[in-house]
């Protein structure tokens, strides 16, 4: 595993430190959901958007311990101990999600789901291998987040869904800033490529 040297050129500015402050600045702004304008739903728009919204909320709430073990790896080696802190904090936010999105199916009287299917698939394909592996899925399902909360948040009337969408919409976008700056010091072997294709 090779990685360059990140404190010359013009990524310097997305050094772990800047990641680390940027999401413990980013926590201090948790949304607070305003249900004051919120209507009941028909059953109808119940059917078409809580399987999904169920799903997700499931896959945000991953408590990272096999995440950290592999960041923890990575950052001691590379001396990049402030990894460790910027990921813990990318997990602390992406379990926000997974409130957030609990709080409204709450509301509406939704119950959570046992894990999907797809949402194993996606820890275990993660486990397959080292941080490479890890980040790369990640980053996918950060990719996949990104265009579902997008197309939610266009088709709901829902005030707090669409606040909710907003939200995640902000967070998601640096996730992926995240995820790939740290992809672009690894090397890609001929697995790493083939996951990408595979995913
Ligand atoms: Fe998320
Ligand atoms: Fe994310």
């Amino acid at each position: 595993m090779n990685m360059v040297n990140i404190t010359h050129s013009k990524m310097n500015r997305f050094n772990y430190k800047a990641w680390k402050k940027y999401f413990i600045a980013n926590d201090r702004k948790r949304l607070q959901i305003d249900f004051s304008r919120e209507k009941d739903l028909t059953e109808v728009e119940k059917k078409l958007i809580f399987p999904s919204i169920q799903a997700f909320q499931k896959g945000e709430a991953s408590n990272g311990n096999f995440l950290m073990r592999v960041v923890e790896d990575f950052a001691y080696k590379n001396h990049e101990e402030d990894y460790i802190e910027a990921m813990r904090q990318f997990v602390k936010e992406e379990n926000w999600h997974s409130a957030y999105l609990k709080k409204y199916m709450d509301y509406h009287d939704v119950q959570s789901k046992d894990s999907t299917f797809l949402d194993r698939c996606f820890r275990r394909l993660r486990q397959l291998g080292g941080i490479k592996c890890e980040i790369t899925v990640l980053v996918t399902a950060e990719i996949i987040a990104l265009t579902y909360y997008d197309a939610l948040s266009r088709c709901t009337a829902s005030p707090a869904l669409k606040e909710i969408c907003a939200q995640m919409l902000n967070d998601e976008l640096p996730h992926i800033m995240f995820q790939s700056y740290t992809l672009s010091h690894i090397e890609n072997g001929w697995f790493d490529q083939a996951l990408r294709v595979f995913l």
